[in-house]
């Protein structure tokens, strides 16, 4: 059955801010992606900076800080969240849409339906924290939309350290994501999920190490997407007007501003220091 436009969330209104959070600055790529794809929403973004990584952290304390955010961001009045960290959207998307009445998108299922429909031999390659890989999240989504996929993943935790030095060229970078790169060279994937948010920045060293027949899936260009057609649907997007971002952070605003112009290009908007329990 059709559901008629707004039907779905009757209190939220187009004029609302979208959302975004993560564990730190590593979000901004997929900030980045929703600022290209809808100049005209207003984003409310906040990085959780007293308390990454999140990638080395149980279920439990992920979804305790992604609801208490999550909670946070629904108070100052937003229309949907974008949960743009793959180790939330991996441990917490669950908890997260049962604690809130808005809806709430994760990173984890547009990029396995990008890869699922970009893949011919079936294996699809991902890269990802400890935690996102030691979830299986990914790999049941995969299962849900075709008995074929099967994923093969690999936990790369010293590459969101190496991007947040600014090493995305550096000959070590190089090194490492070739070390993490080596075991997939027997498999017959042909996809490759950056199931992380800093590895889209490393985009150029993971396609030449992977090879021109392997297409990389950006988890935060396929979450764009996927926000745009749910606004779209509902009748939610926010079609006139200029749009912006609002930062928050959990910790060292000065810091997310300098590791934010690396991410960004620029960042002119203020980042306010907020306390949890807020
Ligand atoms: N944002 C995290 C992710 O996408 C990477 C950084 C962290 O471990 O918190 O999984």
């Amino acid at each position: 059955m059709r559901v008629p436009r707004g039907a779905r969330w009757p209190g939220l209104r187009p004029a609302q801010p979208i959302g975004v959070f993560d564990s730190g600055v590593g979000g901004l790529t997929v900030l980045r992606a929703l600022r290209e794809a809808m100049p005209e929403e207003r984003l409310l973004y906040l990085g959780d900076t007293a308390r990454v990584p999140y990638g080395s952290k149980s279920r439990e304390a992920v979804t305790r800080f992604s609801v208490e955010i999550g909670r946070f961001l629904e108070a100052r009045g937003v229309k949907l969240l974008v949960v743009a960290c793959n180790t939330a959207s991996a441990l917490a998307l669950t908890a997260l849409k049962a604690a809130l009445k808005v809806p709430v998108v994760g990173v984890v299922q547009p990029a396995v339906r990008a890869a699922v429909r970009a893949t011919r031999t079936g294996v699809i390659g991902l890269i990802g924290t400890e935690a996102t890989v030691a979830s299986g999240a990914y790999q049941k989504a995969a299962g849900r939309l075709s008995s074929r996929a099967k994923i093969v993943a690999q936990a790369c935790p010293l590459l969101v350290p190496l991007v947040e030095e600014g090493w995305w060229t550096h000959a070590v970078t190089g090194r490492v994501a070739a070390v993490y790169l080596r075991p997939f060279r027997s498999s017959r994937r042909d996809v490759l999920i950056l199931g992380c948010t800093h590895y889209p920045l490393l985009r150029p060293l993971l396609q030449r190490l992977s090879g021109p027949g392997v297409q990389l899936i950006d988890s935060g260009e396929e979450t764009a997407r996927e926000v745009e057609a749910l606004l779209e649907a509902d009748g939610l997007r926010r079609t006139g007007g200029r749009g912006g971002e609002t930062f928050f952070v959990t910790d060292g605003p000065e810091r997310f501003r300098l590791l934010a112009k690396r991410f960004l290009g620029r960042v002119s908007s203020p980042v306010r220091l907020v306390r949890f329990p807020s």
